[in-house]
């Protein structure tokens, strides 16, 4: 598949979201190239939402240029809908993402939105979670020691060297995971000590995902 023919799955999911945006309302956004075709459809279809609440530096930037407001978080009572894309998608809606390093502003919006649509290509859905490597945003000073932790259970992290996530701190890439139970492994991991947020998104899963193909637009 080329970048182009993905391109279009992207943007062919991004904008049959846009049916389920309640006009005039504030709109969660997160992160990445599929939001980036949403933002571009939002620009495009001015007034329909009012604000937004952005997931990541790199979308605040995106929305300002589109000439939407975004508001902080603790300034909205209300929020009906995140959209956002992610890294690898179930039928049982369970997600990985992080791949951008957006992961915990994301979870953060997943959680204060009523709904949650993730937008995908069809490259995304798998199986079985795990072939992408699992990204751990970790405070700095607990990466060797969570390392250590995930490789005395068989994985394989690796430090995203080089990059800071929004939040200033580091990202564990885990790969070698079959994850055949992934709520409980979220849980698992968010508990351990220097954990900031697992980008493993199954105890909040989305609630409608919509897989651009082909042909047009699968919904789950
Ligand atoms: C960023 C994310 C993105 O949603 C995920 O990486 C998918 O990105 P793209 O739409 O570029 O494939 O989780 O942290």
């Amino acid at each position: 598949m080329t970048a182009a023919m993905a391109d279009a799955k992207k943007r062919r999911a991004a904008e049959a979201a846009l049916k389920h945006i309640p006009a005039g309302s504030v709109l969660g956004v997160g992160t990445g190239s599929t939001v980036r075709f949403l933002i571009e459809a939002l620009a495009a279809h001015s007034g329909l939402v009012r604000a937004a609440v952005s997931s990541s530096n790199a979308t605040t930037t995106l929305l300002d240029a589109a000439g939407i407001p975004v508001l902080d978080l603790n300034d909205v009572a209300d929020l009906p809908l995140y959209i956002d894309g992610a890294d690898e998608a179930t039928r049982a809606r369970h997600l990985i993402k992080g791949g951008g390093g957006a992961l915990t502003r994301e979870k953060i919006v997943a959680a204060a939105a009523d709904r949650f649509i993730c937008i995908v290509d069809d490259s995304k859905l798998v199986g079985v979670l795990g072939s992408f490597p699992l990204p751990i945003e970790v405070i700095p000073m607990a990466r060797k020691l969570i390392a250590r932790w995930l490789e005395a259970r068989g994985a394989r992290p690796v430090w995203r060297q080089g990059f800071v996530t929004d939040n200033g701190n580091h990202i564990l890439d885990v790969h070698g995971l079959t994850i055949a139970d992934a709520p409980t492994l979220e849980g698992d991991l968010t508990g351990l000590t220097g954990v900031v947020t697992v980008g493993l998104f199954a105890r909040r899963p989305a609630d409608m995902l919509l897989v651009g193909t082909d042909q047009g637009v699968v919904t789950i």
